[in-house]
């Protein structure tokens, strides 16, 4: 049965799992304040990038299962299940800022209540709120709507930017908090397009389903900073974090994935979710340590890799360095939390000049800092005359570069790579003088 759904915000995740729905057969409406936003998805123009979002947008669209207005009102009248998948940024003190969440939630109350709409709409929480949001919810909801049916649903996302349509047209796995007998088979129903291939729907309270999407991301994020860890400690001692990678990533209990030493996590997830794990472990009294150390460490790495530059050149006024990748990772044009944005801010504090490249992050990084660095039309202009190249996000165009060509444009043939990406031998062999993360250093 195809459900009527409103998605109220359409950033990364709504835009996304607005799209995915309706490509199931669901009418859904996407709700967003801002208008610009609105008018360009009206028009099937994708106001991020994400890989295949652009097509599917269109194609729903003309089938006329999916709308976007700035009209609550007319969403909640129009749907049966409302999904919020509104920002929680952090607050000053690392907590998620819930007052999107909190505030939506009341005026849908009270649209409910003011144009007597049915008290039975599924309301499900797909943005990420620290244990004990849903019950405040809930509480909105009852104290404006006594005698409701109202349910209020955890549905944590886990989808990753530059793969989010993939991974949310084949999940790994639903988690959904519900202890509603109705909720269930619902959202069932609703899932089951997604998880042919035998993907499981995990459900459970609402308290476990809101920690289980920050327990994934901190994980994620611990796995990350104890690579980097263990990659000063390679640069200390001689060892080659590359390998010792492909030495633990093998063991099916550790697994692949999320093991590569860098320039630390970034975007608008780990870093936040990070954060308010911490902030609401403490306010529990039950502090997450490893959580708060992987927190710490990844916040030095930026600094750390800053300091192998220093160390090559002493001050680094007046020099110009060329980067390459500006976006938190590859796919993507978002820029929250990208560790690139920090080492240009700790380039320029240094009083170097930086000319910049990205394939996709060009214009978000132009709003944040306009002339107070340089634009290259592709990655190769930018290297003119630099005193070096710094790698900082490892899109594919970056992995087989023109080794000559960018040899004859460096000033000095010197590469800083916050990303592992090319080979030692290789770098050797044409001569370049090479700076990694817990590698040997070529020169
Ligand atoms: N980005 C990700 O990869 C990702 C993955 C999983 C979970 N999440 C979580 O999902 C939530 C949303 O994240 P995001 O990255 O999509 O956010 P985002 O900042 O990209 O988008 C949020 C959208 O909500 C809109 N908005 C703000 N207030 C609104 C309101 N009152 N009514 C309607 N629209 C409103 C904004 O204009 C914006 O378009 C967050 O809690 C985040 O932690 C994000």
């Amino acid at each position: 049965m195809a459900f009527k759904i409103s998605v109220i915000g359409t950033g990364y995740v709504g835009i996304v799992s607005g799209t995915t729905f309706a490509a199931q057969g669901n009418s859904v409406i996407c709700v967003d304040i801002d208008q610009h936003k609105v008018e360009l998805m009206r028009q099937g123009i994708p106001p991020i990038y994400e890989p295949g979002l652009e097509w599917l947008l269109k194609h729903n669209i003309e089938g006329n299962r999916l709308f976007f207005t700035t009209d609550l009102k007319y969403a909640i009248e129009n749907s049966d299940i409302v999904f919020l998948c509104l920002p929680t940024p952090p607050d000053k003190d690392g907590a998620a800022d819930l007052q999107n969440v909190l505030a939506t939630s009341k005026e849908i109350a009270e649209i409910i209540r003011d144009n007597d709409l049915p008290r039975n709409k599924i309301i499900v929480d797909k943005s990420t709120v620290p244990v004990g949001t849903g019950e405040k919810v809930k509480k909105i909801f009852d104290d404006i709507l006594p005698e409701n049916e109202i349910e209020i649903t955890s549905n944590p996302e886990f989808l990753s930017e530059g793969t989010a349509v993939e991974e949310a047209m084949k999940p790994d796995r639903v988690v959904v908090g519900t202890e509603s007998q109705r909720v269930k088979d619902i959202m069932k129903d609703l899932y089951e397009p997604f998880l042919r291939s035998g993907n499981p729907l995990l459900f459970m309270d609402v308290r476990s389903a809101e920690i289980t999407k920050y327990a994934a991301n901190s994980m994620l994020a611990l796995r990350i900073s104890f690579m980097n860890e263990l990659a000063r400690y390679c640069d200390k001692v001689e060892a080659d974090i590359e390998l010792i990678r492909l030495g633990i990533g093998t063991d099916p209990r550790i697994g692949r994935r999320y093991l590569y030493a860098g320039l630390g996590y970034g975007g608008s997830c780990l870093p936040k979710d990070v954060k308010a794990l911490i902030h609401s472990a403490n306010e529990a009294n039950s502090p997450v340590e490893m959580v708060q150390t992987a927190y710490e460490i990844n916040n030095t790495q930026v600094h750390y890799f800053l300091s192998k530059i220093v160390k090559r050149f002493g001050k680094l006024n007046n020099l110009h360095f060329a980067m390459w990748g500006l976006s938190f990772k590859p796919n993507t044009d978002d820029l929250r939390e990208s560790p690139a944005l920090a080492l240009i801010n700790l380039l320029l504090a240094e009083g170097a000049n930086v000319s910049v490249y990205d394939p996709q992050a060009m214009e978000n990084t132009r709003k944040l800092f306009s002339d107070k660095i340089t634009y290259g039309k592709d990655q190769y202009e930018i290297l003119n005359q630099a005193d070096a190249l710094i790698l900082t996000t490892e899109w594919s165009i970056f992995r087989k570069p023109e080794f000559d060509t960018m040899k004859n444009l460096l000033k000095n043939p010197v590469i800083f790579d916050g990303r592992n990406l090319y080979d030692l031998n290789e770098m050797k062999d044409f001569g370049f003088e090479y700076y990694s993360i817990g590698r040997k250093q070529i020169s």
